[in-house]
């Protein structure tokens, strides 16, 4: 029994858009896992951080960057597989679960390099519950925003939700390898639209799947708002540097 982890890189970060950390335009658009914090790659963040709880790290690449990935981990020191994603998060999580040659009895995180700052001790815990009997884990918090029915065409809102019942999810997402591979294999069998996370692929099969406090670190790097953010954890961890 080991501990893998699966690193999704292979977006292309389209609302990120082609800003630079330091908000100029470069001239050709950066893959988000490629932009640069503290002088290291996001994905390679991401990385070195799971390194600490994974033995073995596949990181799914967008197929003309799959070189860049590899040389940013090296750079960052981390050992991993660099492996071209798909089309969809899910195509890529199924091609990185597949690089992995998983055992069934394993444990898999499964782990967007857009989360790249969530704390380790977050990552134990999800493991943890796979450990304690649980099919899978993952982190979430509670909602913060007042949350409503979507505005019909004439701009009248709907009805109000009870925030209390519900929560964001974060990554990553930890399953005892055979429930992660049977997720995706009936997933791909049944050709539904891709979905967004791997919870709910194992939950509609009836996988035990239990919940584990997030943290704030562990937000999703999606819009230009959040780098500013994400560099200032970036300099704090490597020792406040400015
Ligand atoms: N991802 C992936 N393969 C895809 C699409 C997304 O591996 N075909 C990964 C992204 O690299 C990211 C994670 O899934 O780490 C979550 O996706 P998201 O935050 O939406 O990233 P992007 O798809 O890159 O961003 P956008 O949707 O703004 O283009
Ligand atoms: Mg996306």
């Amino acid at each position: 029994m080991t501990v893998a982890a699966v690193i999704t890189a292979a977006g292309s970060g389209t609302r990120l858009g082609a800003h630079s950390p330091d908000g100029t335009a470069p001239k050709v658009p950066v893959p988000k896992a490629l932009v640069p914090l503290e002088g290291r790659a996001l994905v390679a963040w991401a990385a070195s951080r799971i390194a600490d709880v994974a033995e073995r790290i596949v990181v799914t690449a967008p197929p003309l960057a799959v070189d860049a990935v590899r040389s940013a981990l090296v750079e960052a020191g981390v050992d991993a597989l660099v492996v071209p994603g798909g089309d969809t998060r899910q195509a890529s999580v199924a091609a990185g679960l597949r690089a992995l040659m998983l055992d069934p009895d394993d444990i898999v995180l499964i782990h967007d390099a857009a989360r790249a700052f969530q704390p380790t001790e977050v990552m134990a815990a999800t493991i943890d519950a796979v450990h304690a009997g649980a099919d899978g884990a993952i982190p979430v918090l509670p909602v913060v925003d007042t949350l409503i029915g979507a505005p019909g065409p004439d701009g009248v809102i709907g009805d109000p939700v009870d925030r209390e019942g519900l929560r964001a999810v974060q990554t990553p997402q930890t399953f005892r390898a055979r429930v992660a591979l049977d997720a995706h294999r009936v997933a791909e069998a049944h050709g539904t639209p891709p979905a967004t996370d791997d919870a709910t692929l194992a939950r509609a099969l009836g996988h035990r799947i239990v919940a584990v406090d997030g943290h704030e670190w562990g937000f999703k790097v999606t819009r230009p708002s959040d780098l500013p953010l994400a560099r200032h954890i970036a300099q704090s961890l490597s020792g406040g540097r400015a």
